[in-house]
């Protein structure tokens, strides 16, 4: 991998583990951040070229968790192995219980431009009862203070966590537009087998909304941002004009990208390639050079469904002769009359030669897809 614009960083520890939380973190593995530090400066010397990056995200874990002294450490690591004179985003996750100005100031000086903080719902007992550490006045007190560092900040909201009625939710968007951030995240609550929240469901100690609702506040809450000049782009984003993530949509757009640190994947177009995923292991790297755990080379078949899950979850929606390109026509005329059944139930809509899923079809993606496929 040595062609890249677009560059994932992963910072894996966290204070505590959120009951819903399925992401690669760890609480009380404080002691090996600066060996992870390390780590990470030693990969990314040994993959010093002269790739122009464009865009940067700092992602977790709770990055907002990094010691600053270890954080410029490592970018001057990344400052001399890369060149970043053409960045034109730069975003780190914060949690707002971490939110400092030590920190905000250190976060501007080094580059970052982007902050993306994880508010989730303004309600501490819902927070509470799912193990997130943060109380409402510290999520409005985070973005106080953030906003006299930084022009373009994003939230995470998570919408269907147990105990949020019709009010909690619209009280939470009622005050989120009114704040001076340019995107905002609506993520539908995902239940991850191996979670806290998945047992505590499973036990009848928690009850999750129904679908039917869950369906229905999603539509409210598309219209209402929208109507309050939060523009969606994606099936989960919301942005005021122009203040798309330019990171994520790579992302989508399937163009290359590197990951460094713990479990994080790069992509090259064709390969998708997998850092350690074992703390231990990935530690013992500590003076080689970034070596990929795993690799996948994608079939066409792959290829196709990627793009076809990618590029329906984007309002633009996708290209059809490309995802005809990778076809035999016995599958083409499949794909065609699964198509036209899908257009009759008003899940997608074709203009020319492209196609869109609509906003039911936004809830269904995932069956429109196997239908699809
Ligand atoms: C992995 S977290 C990293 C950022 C930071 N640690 C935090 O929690 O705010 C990124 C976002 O993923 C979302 N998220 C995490 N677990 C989720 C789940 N089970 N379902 C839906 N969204 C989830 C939250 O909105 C969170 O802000
Ligand atoms: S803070 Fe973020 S990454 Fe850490 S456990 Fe909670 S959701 Fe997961």
């Amino acid at each position: 991998m040595n062609n890249f614009e677009y560059l994932y960083i992963h910072w894996p520890f966290c204070n505590s583990k959120c009951f819903y939380c399925d992401f690669l973190s760890f609480c009380k593995l404080d002691s090996l951040k600066e060996e992870y530090n390390s780590t990470l400066c030693s990969q990314v010397k040994s993959l010093k070229n002269n790739s122009k990056i464009k865009t940067i995200f700092i992602g977790g874990g709770t990055p907002s968790l990094w010691p600053v002294d270890l954080l410029r450490k490592f970018f001057k690591e990344l400052k001399s192995s890369f060149d970043l004179t053409e960045i034109k985003e730069f975003t780190i996750e914060a949690n707002p219980a971490d939110i400092t100005q030590e920190k905000l100031i250190c976060w501007k000086e080094l580059g970052i431009n982007r902050l993306s903080i994880g508010i989730q719902v303004l309600d501490d007992n819902v927070l509470l009862q799912v193990g997130r550490k943060q109380t409402v006045e510290q999520a409005i007190n985070a973005i106080n203070l953030s906003k006299k560092y930084f022009e373009n900040i994003s939230v995470d909201l998570i919408l269907g966590l147990p105990g949020v009625d019709d009010s909690t939710w619209q009280n939470t968007l009622n005050k989120v537009v009114a704040w001076p951030v340019k995107h905002i995240s609506v993520y539908l609550l995902t239940l991850y087998k191996k979670t806290r929240l998945f047992d505590l469901v499973k036990k009848n100690m928690i009850s999750l909304q129904k679908n039917a609702k869950i369906a229905s506040l999603y539509n409210s809450t598309v219209d209402f941002l929208e109507e309050n000049g939060f523009m969606q782009y994606e099936i989960s984003n919301f942005s005021r004009p122009g203040a798309e993530s330019m990171h994520n949509m790579a992302y989508w757009e399937r163009k290359p990208y590197l990951g460094l640190g713990l479990g994080a994947s790069s992509f090259d177009g064709n390969i998708r390639y997998i850092n350690e995923k074992n703390i231990k292991k990935y530690l013992m790297q500590v003076e080689s050079p970034l070596k990929f755990a795993e690799h996948e080379v994608l079939t066409e078949q792959q290829i196709f469904l990627e793009y076809l899950m990618l590029t329906l979850r984007m309002k633009k929606g996708g290209d059809l002769r490309r995802m005809l390109y990778f076809l035999s026509n016995e599958k083409k005329e499949r794909f065609f009359s699964n198509l036209e059944n899908l257009k009759e139930l008003g899940l997608i809509f074709q203009d020319g030669g492209r196609i869109y899923l609509t906003k039911k079809g936004f809830l269904l993606e995932n069956e429109i897809i196997l239908k699809l496929f």
